[in-house]
């Protein structure tokens, strides 16, 4: 959906957890009068372990919590695969979601083989499997669900320290296959979750050669201003406000104070 008009409104960020911070940082820095809510859904971390149908009422009701939403980006690679449809059968607002960058991939290996690193359960859904399919048939793709990634991110980001031994068994098996050659080494890899990008410096050093790491955050905001055009008197100084859904959160995340959005 192209939007010519400007629509009212916020924009309302989802993710389970503070993954989604990063897509939300890109899209403040592009739209920096317009006011945000991003929701961390600390009490439902992490969403791969929530069935289909659980999952998409959650996200359409943290949604329904919301006045004055003009759009909402699912930051979130889990859920984006599976609730996408429904939220927008249900709201008239844009919704946004987000997608591991395979064609960005496909189009810039040199090797014609590189990966994609996603959650457990983005790793199995149809969704991305056919995506491969679909951009990716001329290349050998190495697609990994880790199960603790994103766990370390949120430790990560809640200051504590995190291991590089860790992160390496984490991403072990991109990098190790009988069927790769030395000319068929993956030279890129996709960041298929949200919170990935906030363990790039760990990924870096535990990786055994050298790949380019995309993160789609950018992307991910670039498609929003296509569907999202602030009110010219949009005056709201950018003032942004974060939510955990979780009873006593231990998030100590930068500065920010996340108040407790409750059900
Ligand atoms: N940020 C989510 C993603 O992009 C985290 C995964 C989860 O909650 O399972 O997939």
């Amino acid at each position: 959906m192209l939007m010519e008009q400007p629509v009212g409104g916020h924009i309302l960020v989802i993710d389970s957890g503070i993954g989604g911070l990063g897509v939300l940082s890109q899209l403040q820095k592009r739209l920096p009068k317009t006011r945000f809510s991003y929701v961390a859904d600390e009490a439902f971390f992490p969403y791969g372990k929530l069935d289909d149908e659980t999952l998409c009422m959650r996200c359409a009701d943290i949604a329904r919590k919301f006045d004055d939403v003009g759009c909402v980006v699912i930051a979130c690679n889990t859920a984006s695969t599976v609730v996408l449809p429904h939220m927008r059968d249900e709201f008239d607002f844009p919704i946004v979601g987000i997608v591991p960058a395979i064609k960005v991939a496909a189009r810039n290996t040199k090797t014609k083989a590189f990966g994609i690193l996603a959650t457990e359960a983005t790793a199995k859904g149809k969704y991305l499997s056919s995506m491969i399919d679909e951009f990716a048939g001329d290349c050998i793709v190495k697609l990994h669900g880790s199960k603790n990634l994103a766990r370390l991110a949120e430790q990560k980001l809640n200051g504590s320290r995190v291991l590089i031994a860790d992160v390496e068994k984490e991403i072990r098996p991109l990098f190790t296959s009988m069927r790769f050659k030395e000319t068929k080494r993956i030279d890129h890899v996709v960041l298929g979750c949200t919170h990935y990008p906030f363990l790039l410096a760990e990924l870096k050093q535990a990786a055994p050669y050298e790949v380019v790491w995309i993160d789609p955050a950018e992307a991910v905001a670039k498609r929003v201003l296509n569907v999202f055009k602030p009110a010219a008197d949009a005056d709201s100084k950018g003032r942004s406000r974060y939510y955990t859904t979780a009873e006593n959160s231990h998030y100590k995340v930068r500065n920010i104070e996340f108040e407790q959005l409750k059900f």
